[in-house]
């Protein structure tokens, strides 16, 4: 009989992929997945660690989970708890000292154990630690992702990252930087592309380092993976996330130029817009080389929306630099951006630093960055309106007969529209701004793209 398996995913869209792939591997041996966790056979909290109490979350999630395995257990059912992700990896053996009921604790690379730590499991083995950085990679025991893709697919290409930002754990719990070969990425997304994805977001914590084999063995760029994919027939839409800005290269940057089908929006985080912050931060680039890049790219494509992640807070952060940080953010001009209060992970570089700052502080310079973001995300949103955006369609909306997609600079756009529009674009003529999403009618005529006309866009494209 089927057991039923239940994934929590906490963090960025890499657990995403991941807990897609973990579901995958445990298909095989009988479990299928389930939206709802309260009877579940199994339950897997793949976990994140990159900020604040991380750790203390995961342990009130296991302690619930303890109470249902009882009330399975008096019920004459059994139920594994697995912890998968970068908490498992920080903490591996102190999860098992501290909730004895957890059956199997994996990092991020040994998902392609599971299925084995499962059955042992289910043998009465005793429990399951296994964060290895083992020498085979999981890409390669992993069953291909299967059936249904969703028209926004993800595949992750990249992995582990070597740059070490002093506040970082990424390095710690992911590992060295990996790239997958081009011929695994390229099969993987053609067949999402033959299960209905019309998108792919290619995925790396750096992926722009992305240094794939070719067929020939020789190492490919992001960009030459990019121009291979754009030539899978069926596939509309190519995005990727997250760079670093010291791994911006001239071939990238000429693709977003050449390549119609790579979108025009780029996650690049800055963090800082002070210089002296960026190299406590170890980030190994300056606010003109950021600025340097924004301005390539936009020459390269006019249009091109921008967004960033920014840390208010690290340790040392002066009034001065925390108004260098606004400054940036007013110089270029996003379209939409994250904004997190510092967070010292233990075991990095910048936990262990003196001027830890007051956390009254961080959150009132939390909350004028934020103001600021919120009113360019606005602006940004409202310059649409009048505007015609091909909108890749990917659901039904929330209100009967409508639908919903996403435009080029990946703002949520919904119209009311036939379901049999669900995979393609068609043009959306801009007519309202919500909180977090544009609204419009379908045209049956399709005007050329959107041009940098708009006020905004002007502002953008001189930054
Ligand atoms: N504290 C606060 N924010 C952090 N990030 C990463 N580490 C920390 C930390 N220790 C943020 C960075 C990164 C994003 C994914 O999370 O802005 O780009
Ligand atoms: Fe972390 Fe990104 Fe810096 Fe790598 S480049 S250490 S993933 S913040």
């Amino acid at each position: 009989m089927a057991k039923t398996l239940f994934i929590k995913t906490y963090g960025c869209q890499m657990n995403v992929y991941d807990s897609a792939r973990m579901a995958d591997a445990l298909a095989p041996i009988g479990y299928r997945p389930s939206l709802e966790g309260e009877n579940a056979d199994m339950v897997i909290l793949n976990t994140c660690h990159i900020r604040e109490k991380a750790a203390e979350k995961v342990f009130s999630e296991l302690g619930r989970l303890r109470a249902q395995k009882a009330r399975r257990q008096a019920e004459g059912a059994g139920m594994i708890i697995a912890v998968a992700g970068c908490v498992a990896q920080a903490e591996g053996a102190e999860i098992l000292r501290r909730a004895p009921y957890v059956d199997i604790v994996l990092g991020p690379q040994t998902y392609h154990r599971l299925p084995e730590m499962v059955a042992r499991v289910a043998r009465g083995a005793g429990a399951e630690l296994d964060t290895d950085f083992p020498v085979e990679s999981k890409f390669d025991h992993l069953p291909a992702p299967h059936g249904d893709a969703g028209v926004g697919a993800f595949l992750t290409v990249q992995e582990g990252c070597d740059r070490f930002c002093s506040f970082c754990v990424v390095p710690y719990t992911r590992g060295g930087e990996t790239s997958r070969p081009v011929a695994a990425v390229l099969a993987e997304a053609e067949g999402l592309v033959e299960g209905g994805a019309a998108e792919i977001t290619l995925l790396g914590q750096n992926v722009n380092a992305y240094h794939g084999e070719g067929p020939a063995g020789e190492n490919w760029t992001l960009a030459a993976l990019i121009r291979r994919l754009a030539r899978i027939e069926g596939l509309k839409r190519i995005r990727y996330t997250t760079s670093h800005p010291a791994d911006m290269n001239d071939d990238l940057i000429a693709a977003h130029g050449e390549v119609e089908k790579l979108m025009p929006f780029l996650h690049l985080p800055v963090q800082s817009g002070s210089d002296s912050v960026l190299a406590a931060m170890n980030r190994r680039h300056r606010i003109g080389d950021y600025l340097g890049v924004i301005e390539r790219l936009r020459r390269a494509r006019g249009d091109i929306a921008l967004s960033s992640d920014f840390i208010v807070g690290f340790p040392g952060e002066s009034e001065a630099d925390f108004a260098a940080t606004l400054a940036l953010v007013e110089a270029v001009g996003f379209a939409a951006a994250f904004s997190f209060k510092y967070s010292p992970r233990p075991g990095t570089p910048a936990a262990a630093l003196e001027d830890q700052l007051p956390e009254a502080v961080k959150d009132e310079r939390l909350s004028r960055l934020q103001a600021l973001i919120q009113r360019q995300t606005l602006d940004f949103n409202r310059a649409m309106v009048g505007r015609s955006l091909p909108v890749l369609f990917e659901k039904p909306g929330r209100h009967p007969g409508q639908i919903a997609g996403r435009s080029p600079y990946l703002q949520a756009v919904h119209a009311e529209g036939p379901s049999s529009l669900i995979g393609e674009v068609a043009e959306v003529a801009i007519e309202r701004v919500a909180a977090n999403s544009l609204g419009g009618r379908l045209h049956g005529k399709t005007p050329a793209g959107p041009r940098p006309d708009s006020a905004n866009e002007r502002r953008q494209a001189s930054a």
